[in-house]
This record gives structure tokens, sequence and C-alpha cells, in this order.
């Protein structure tokens, strides 16, 4: 079967996508019967293109990382932009249409994310997006206009990157309820914590994290906890049907007084870290917060040093279940979307209801 794609956002994580389809293009058509092509690509910045007979992926991944504008490659029939892009991809005949969505995470509304699953869904097109937004902001509503469209919305490098956490709770829990988690999900903070713990000073582990890339250019998304409260709220939505947003999590972040803190809450047996939680409290809302807690040094939270990760579901059937990720990377984001493209041709074959 073929699959048509628009990348919607060509930056780190669209651009490792694209390359990675083309790494796994045998392993795609014989193990899923999946012919990928790229049909189109549109940036915020530096331009769109559109080749319905597929647009080669080096060529536009060299061309983005020249700086150059991506219309210079098809310039007779660039889209104006990314709507336009999915509407293009919507009137594409035959196979699967999905749009990959990697545009940056806006904090504060997850726009234009949730623009862009929208108009993915109203043209008829499934839809994988990295990005944290629309599902820490509008899981309810996309999930509801995407079922009754009859395709899927899917995010599963949203949180912990390729760790399959939603597809677990989605595939391998049925008929069980999440009744609580929690976890550590921001890297860069984790990061800092075990610098602080080595002796380091807080302004200098966090410009360290900045010089190795690990931290954003601007990082107070990561050290306030937005990044955190986000990957809370769409985890909660997701998972234990919270309808919130990310300012409705209780948020406390890092700050200098962290140092002391943290060395001290060590010399005590104990490990600083920044936790995301939620229970479901006994009126039925859901309790969400983001803040440093000082765990007993046995607890599986407190080993994690570094970029580690780790999340911890409480079930109601299946007791605690704890997922780690030891470290991440682009390629491990790429696959996630690759994986929810696998997901989306399996439900094509099985013609299985949408979820
Ligand atoms: N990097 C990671 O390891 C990682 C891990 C998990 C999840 N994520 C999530 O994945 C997403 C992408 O991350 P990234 O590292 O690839 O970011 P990035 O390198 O900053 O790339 C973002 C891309 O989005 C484009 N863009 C912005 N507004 C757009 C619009 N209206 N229409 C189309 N494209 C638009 C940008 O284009 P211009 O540059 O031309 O403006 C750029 O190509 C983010 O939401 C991030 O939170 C990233």
């Amino acid at each position: 079967m073929r699959a048509d794609l628009a990348l919607v956002g060509f930056g780190n994580v669209g651009r490792r996508f694209a390359t990675l389809i083309d790494e796994r293009r045998t392993r795609l058509r014989t193990d899923f019967d999946l012919d990928v092509r790229i049909v189109g690509i549109s940036t915020g910045r530096h331009g769109a293109t559109w080749n319905a007979s597929g647009v080669d992926a080096a060529t536009a991944v060299a061309c983005a990382e020249q700086g150059r504008s991506l219309a210079t490659l098809h310039p007779f029939d660039a889209p104006a932009d990314s709507v336009d892009l999915i509407a293009r991809l919507g009137r594409t005949p035959g196979g699967l249409r999905v749009v990959i969505e990697t545009t940056v995470l806006d904090i504060h509304a997850g726009r234009p994310a949730i623009d862009h699953v929208r108009a993915a869904i109203a043209a008829g097109c499934h839809v994988a997006t990295a990005n944290k937004g629309p599902a820490a902001f509008a899981f309810a509503e996309l999930r509801d206009l995407a079922r009754a469209a009859g395709v899927s919305f899917l995010f599963e490098g949203a949180v912990m990157d390729g760790v399959p956490i939603f597809n677990l709770v989605r595939e391998n829990l049925p008929a069980a309820d999440i009744i609580g988690f929690r976890g550590v999900v921001n890297s860069t903070t984790n990061h800092i914590l075990s610098a602080l713990e080595d002796g380091d000073e807080f302004a200098p582990a966090l410009a360290r994290m900045q010089q190795l890339g690990i931290a954003e250019a601007d990082p107070s998304l990561d050290v306030d906890g937005w990044d955190a409260a986000a990957k809370t709220s769409a985890l909660a939505n997701v998972m234990m049907d919270a309808r919130m947003t990310p300012r409705m999590v209780k948020r406390t972040g890092l700050d200098e007084g962290s140092a002391g803190r943290a060395r001290r809450a060590m010399a005590e047996g104990r490990r600083l870290r920044l936790v995301a939680s939620a229970t479901r409290t006994a009126d039925g809302t859901i309790d969400a917060s983001v803040e440093p807690v000082e765990l007993p040094a046995g607890d599986l939270l407190a080993g994690l040093r570094g970029q580690a990760n780790a999340l911890v579901l409480a079930t109601d059937l299946v007791g605690e279940i704890a997922i780690c990720q030891l470290d991440g990377s682009l390629t491990q984001t790429a696959y996630a979307l690759l994986s929810d493209l696998v997901t989306i041709r399996k439900r094509a074959a099985s013609a299985a209801p949408l979820r």
C-alpha cells in the first residue's frame, strides 16, 4: 500500500524522520507492505515544496541544512504555506495520506500544531506529531474529530521520545485503568540535578547543558518546569481523560537554591528529582504537579542520572508498571513517528476502529 506523506516542520526531528524513512524503506515494504513517499514539506521561515512523484529526502535535507528555501527545489509548484500543503495532500488520490507534524512547541496554547492537526483531519488525512501541544492542550477535541473523520491522530514521540508509552497503554493494557503516574520526564533538569550532585554550581551546569545542545537556547521552558508540565498534561489527558492544559499542572521548577538542596538531600541519603505526577482524587478530578521532590535513594526515580527518564504507571489491575529510557536521541523521536506510521498502516489493514 502506498503512503503519501506531507512533512509539516523540517527541523531536527523532521529531517531525521525523512532520512530514517529512507534507511528503513525496504523493511517497511517487506514487513508492512508500506511504500512510503514524501510528497511535500513545509517550514515556518524556509519555504515549502511539493512533488506528487516524491521529494528526494537527501536533497531536501541538504537544502535545509544549507539554509536555502525549500521552494527552490520545485519552484513552479511550491505550496504557499502549511495549510496549502495539507490541503494538497488531502486531494491526493489513493493510498494512505499522512501529515507528519514536527513544528516547535508553543507553551501558551499549543499553536500552530493544533491548527495543523485540525487541518489534517478536516482534509481526511491521518496525522502523527512529535509536538506535545495537541495532546497537552486539545486531546479530547482532536481525538473526537479524528474518530468522526475515520482517521488516526497519533503522538508517540511527544513524551519520552521513542519509548512506546502511549502504545503500551493503548495496545497492551486493555480494560485496565491508569489511576495515576509519577516520573522524571525532562532530561535537561535531570542532567542539571546530576551535575549539582557532582559538585557543579547551577549556572555553569545549565550553561554546559546549553553547550551540549541538551537544554533549549531559551532554557526557561525546561528549568521552570513548563516542558514537564506539558508532558504531564498530555499523559493525564490521554491515559486518564483529564481534559486539562499545562497551566492546570501545579508547577515548581529548579532555581539557584536547587544546588544546596540537591547536595543536602544527597548527604542525608536522599536524591532531589523534578517529579511529574498525576492522581485521580476522590471527586474524580485529576491532581497534577511538577516539582522538585527529595526521594529515598532506593526509589527508582532517585537512581536516574543525566538524560535518563522514567515513568511509573499506577493501574487498577496490574499494580505499578515502570518504563525507563536510559538516554534520548533524535533518532528515537523520529522512530516514534515511524512507529505511528506503522500503526496507521496496521489499522488500514485490519479496518480496526480508530481510537
Ligand atoms: N528535538 C528532540 O529531540 C525532540 C524530542 C521530542 C519531541 N520533540 C518535539 O518535536 C518538535 C520539533 O522539534 P525540533 O527539534 O525538530 O525543532 P526545530 O529544529 O526547531 O524545528 C521546528 C521546525 O518547525 C518549523 N515550523 C515552525 N512554524 C511552522 C509552521 N507554521 N509551519 C510549518 N513549519 C513550521 C520550523 O521552520 P523554520 O525553522 O523555517 O521556522 C522548523 O522546520 C517540537 O515540538 C519538539 O518539542 C523534539
